[in-house]
């Protein structure tokens, strides 16, 4: 898996750019949309977004969406510009989560099997997507120094490797059948496994199943008349545990670079299918005006 790059330092001060300017027009922005939606009284009594006011929010959230889009061109663009990314990115925040409000309010919670409500669908998963990259980018980094205790990626897997180098020698000074169970538990780096995203399955240092058959096989000679004794049993063992906790760090890593990789894979694609999804409904709704 491609390593992902270190975040920029724009994610850092999203939330309290400017001091919450962004913050503070996005609840204006929802505080107004409320306000419109609860004081019309439409005509038949029905609110629905083909009222003046549906229109306006209806506006109001397209503009936003074609907005929020452009920021994925926007954060491709270098050189000096009026507005750095970091306030890009939290006026992005804070008013695509206005939006919900403003985009519920525009659809007066009419919804159905149509491409309409696709729409709407769609900015909700992107919206919800975007919430979890912020999450993400606030807290992963700084969850994987700590992880790998500031020590990079690939001095994880030098420190895996030379303890199946030092597993390995300590086990041959045994019979051939424990060579083989620490053979066994020392021979594969550790892969990604999709069930480690769960939070659920705990990516814990308990040992996997070859540490474990290793260890209970070297427990079980101590003790023994033949040459095994704690002398030489506790070294392995102590190698092999050591091992499974860097295995265990090694996969830690792994699910924050796969959920930090995730969360992009959905959000960028999703825009461009909203994009696509409001496109039509835009088209729609003045085809059969
Ligand atoms: C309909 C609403 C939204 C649209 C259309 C949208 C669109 C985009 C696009 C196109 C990008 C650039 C992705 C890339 O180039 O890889 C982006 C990045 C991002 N968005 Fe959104 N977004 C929306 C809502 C949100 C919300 C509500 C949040 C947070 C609560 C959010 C958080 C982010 C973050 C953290 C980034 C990453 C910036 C980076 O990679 O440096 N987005 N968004």
């Amino acid at each position: 898996m491609a390593a992902v790059p270190p975040p920029p330092e724009i994610h850092r001060s999203v939330l309290t750019y400017r001091r919450g300017l962004y913050g503070k027009i996005a609840l204006l922005l929802v505080a107004v949309s409320i306000l419109l939606y609860a004081l019309h009284a439409p005509a038949g009594g029905i609110a629905n977004g083909g009222t003046w006011v549906g229109y306006l929010l209806g506006t109001i959230g397209l503009a936003l969406i074609v907005w929020l889009g452009w920021f994925g061109i926007r954060r491709r663009q270098y050189g000096p510009k009026m507005f750095l990314l970091e306030e890009w990115l939290s006026a992005h925040v804070y008013l695509g989560l206005a939006l919900v409000v403003t985009a519920t309010l525009h659809t007066a919670f009419r919804f159905g099997w149509n491409v309409h409500t696709l729409a709407y669908g769609l900015m909700v998963v992107v919206i919800l997507s975007g919430a979890f990259g912020l999450y993400a980018f606030r807290r992963y980094p700084a969850a994987m120094t700590k992880n790998r205790n500031g020590t990079p990626y690939k001095s994880l897997i030098e420190a895996i490797v030379a303890l199946d180098f030092e597993c390995r020698e300590l086990a041959m000074s045994f019979d051939d059948e424990t060579a083989a169970l620490v053979y066994q538990a020392t021979c594969t780096l550790p892969a990604f496994r999709f069930r480690d995203l769960s939070s659920r399955e705990r990516v814990s240092p308990t040992l996997e199943a070859p540490a474990r058959a290793a260890i209970a096989r070297l427990r079980a000679l101590v003790g023994k008349t033949y040459s095994a004794d704690q002398a030489n049993v506790m070294p392995l063992v102590q190698a092999l545990t050591n091992r499974a906790l860097a295995v265990a760090r090694l996969r830690r890593d792994q699910r924050y670079r796969v959920l930090m990789q995730i969360w992009r894979v959905i959000h960028l694609p999703l825009t461009v299918g909203l994009l696509v999804a409001l496109g039509i409904h835009v088209l729609a709704v003045f085809y059969f005006w």
